[in-house]
């Protein structure tokens, strides 16, 4: 995810702004640009790739400069490329920008710079806040007017009002050369206290060599930081009237975690960081897109194929791993939600089964890292068919994004541990907002059926956020069975494909033979392993298939097998039957399999970790599979 340092202070600021950007790499990101200030004007320099490569081409400069911005990009609009890397600036550069986050009406305002002389270089929704704020500083600045009119603080405020969306930022201009401008609004930010110096970041890890004093801006707060004086300011009031600029006192607060830990954000590992992210993920994945209110999932980037969307009779999933079980949960969404049919392929079978497709068969890809090599061969073998291709895809200029004919971002920044987990929440919940615009597309779903599904979308970020309190429980499960050799996991209908995710994770992150079912299955074949003590696992919200489930249950208690149940809150027959029960909150019965997935992926880290294993980097896989 994109990473922002400031500085500003007595000493050279390019060399403390690329110590802070090495700080953030761990974040994941694809490109890095820099932009200091001096009374000769504003020097910015980007590069694509690692930080190191930005580093080369300033070594070769000398500037002396006491102030400046830097960035580390991690694509969300546009693809990796020295234009698209940060800081972005105006025609006349006078204003440089650093932004993390998603500017929502980006288009809306850009065409309206536009319509005032606004020259755009780049593919992003950031660019569009440099102009912005230099249309509130000098609204009629021209070639041959190059005099500073405005007022930088007030400038930026007034911009600020005018942007939907999410942001960090820290800004400089080039008629103000004393000041950096930072502000947050659903990004985090904060401003380290040094010897004399001020450094802005997005993450304690890039001041944390420093100082460890620290101020954390809230949402809607601007900082002005001028030599040694920062004032912190609200940009709204409270009625959305002109704020008072009144400063607001800030308590200074002190780091007690060092660079290690930090990097992970306090956990001992990326992958339960990743897991813990997951309300955040859900929100990311849905913003601008789940309109409960006006029964509207808006996907952007099916928008181009809208008209080829409408005459699909048939949807091929392609994809592999996590992102497969993802997609299974999709085919019994939208074939149950938005009746269209579906299959799921595997990506590595697809080419070689002779897939009978044409143009009315959209193949959609699923994949976190859009490089995976199976995937993108399967999406090639439909394109040569003449199918609509799509993609759900996490990396932004991905060989997938620029493959397929559209597609949908999941937005939820880089996923650093080997195992998937964030991005398979993120996956159906895209697909649960794909289910509902392919319903209203084919005209299979009401407004009714859309808000009540978008409204529960709405709630899951608090959901899932409640299923962390049950960690400590999931933690003796997982110290109670870690030294089985085999799991049994089994589900039903929609939570089929958690069964075969639950397995999945296990399997690699803690090396025990475990395996999927659907539960209907077990009678045919996995019974026969069941012995005293074996553990199974049962995904049995209260659901369709409720009863069904508790039939398999009874199967395996009578063999004196050991059952593990996820099941709904309140669900009292359960605890009678099972030996350890992780219950979930209540939801729809398709939304069901992102609160039954978090407390397995929890269970699988648990025992990883119990058996002393490197969970995040698991022996004998990789990130992304770029091999056939
Ligand atoms: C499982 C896992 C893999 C990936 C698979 C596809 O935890 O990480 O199974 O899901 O390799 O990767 P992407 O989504 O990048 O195509």
């Amino acid at each position: 995810m994109c990473g922002i340092v400031g500085y500003i202070g007595k000493n050279e600021a390019a060399p403390i702004l690329l110590e802070g950007l090495k700080r953030l790499e761990y974040r994941g990101y694809d490109s890095a640009g820099i932009a200091v200030i001096n009374s000769a004007g504003v020097k910015c320099i980007k590069s694509v790739g690692r930080v190191k490569k930005l580093e080369k081409l300033l070594l070769k400069k000398k500037i002396g400069s006491n102030i400046g911005i830097a960035h580390t990009r991690w694509a969300t609009h546009g693809k990796p490329s020295i234009a698209n890397a940060h800081p972005h600036f105006t025609t006349h550069k006078n204003i440089f920008v650093v932004h993390n986050g998603i500017i929502e009406n980006y288009q809306e305002l850009k065409d309206q710079l536009k319509k005032k002389g606004h020259k755009f270089v780049t593919d992003t929704d950031s660019e569009v806040i440099a102009h912005l704020i230099e249309d509130c500083y000098h609204p009629t600045r021209k070639d041959s007017d190059d005099k500073p009119k405005g007022h930088f603080e007030k400038a930026v405020k007034a911009a600020l009002k005018k942007i939907i969306g999410a942001y960090g930022l820290a800004i400089i201009c080039r008629d103000e050369p004393d000041k950096i401008v930072a502000a947050r609004y659903g990004s985090p930010l904060l401003i380290g206290i040094g010897k004399k110096e001020k450094i802005i970041a997005s993450d304690a890890a890039a001041v944390i060599g420093r100082t460890k004093k620290v101020i954390y801006l809230e949402d809607g707060e601007i900082a002005v930081i001028n030599g040694s004086k920062i004032k912190v300011s609200n940009i709204y009031s409270a009625k959305g009237s002109e704020a008072s600029g009144k400063s607001i006192k800030k308590k200074i607060n002190t780091i007690t975690w060092g660079q290690d830990e930090i990097s992970k954000a306090g956990y001992n590992h990326f992958m339960a960081k990743e897991i813990h992210e997951a309300p955040e993920v859900i929100i990311n994945s849905t913003r601008g897109r789940c309109i409960a209110a006006r029964s509207l999932a808006k996907l952007g980037g099916l928008e181009s194929v809208k008209k080829e969307l409408k005459n699909i009779s048939r949807l091929i999933i392609v994809a592999c791993g996590t992102a497969r079980n993802a997609g299974l949960v999709g085919e019994y969404m939208i074939e149950e939600a938005a009746g269209i049919p579906v299959e799921v392929e595997y990506a590595s079978e697809f080419r070689y089964r002779g897939p009978i497709v044409n143009k009315n068969t959209a193949v959609m890809a699923i994949s976190q890292s859009g490089e995976t090599a199976d995937t993108l061969a399967a999406i090639k073998e439909a394109k040569k068919q003449d199918a609509l291709t799509l993609g759900i895809v996490n990396v932004v200029g991905s060989s997938i994004t620029r493959e397929t004919d559209a597609g949908v971002y999941n937005h939820i920044g880089p996923e650093i541990a080997v195992a998937s987990t964030k991005a398979y929440i993120s996956e159906i919940i895209i697909l649960a907002l794909l289910t509902v615009f392919l319903g209203k597309t084919h005209k299979n779903m009401s407004a009714k059926k859309a808000k009540e599904i978008l409204y529960e979308i709405e709630k899951l970020p608090k959901k899932v956020q409640s299923i962390f309190g049950q960690e400590q429980i999931i933690k003796k499960i997982a110290r109670k069975y870690k030294r089985s050799d085999n799991f049994l996991y089994l589900g039903r209908k929609y939570n089929y494909p958690t069964a075969l995710e639950g397995a999945l994770k296990l399997k690699e992150i803690s090396y025990i033979h475990a395996e999927g079912h659907p539960t209907g299955e077990m009678k045919h074949g996995p019974i026969a392993m069941i012995e005293p003590d074996f553990p199974s696992v049962f995904i049995t919200p209260k659901d369709s298939v409720y009863e069904k489930n508790i039939s398999g249950i009874e199967e395996v208690k009578a063999r004196d097998g050991k059952i593990i149940c996820i099941a709904t809150q309140g669900d009292k027959k359960i605890s009678k039957l099972a030996d350890d029960v992780i219950y979930i909150p209540k939801t729809i019965e398709m939304l069901t399999p992102i609160l039954a997935a978090l407390p397995l992926h929890l269970l699988a880290y648990y025992i990883g970790v119990g058996k002393g294993y490197n969970v995040d980097k698991p022996r004998n896989l990789a990130k992304s599979v770029t091999v056939e």
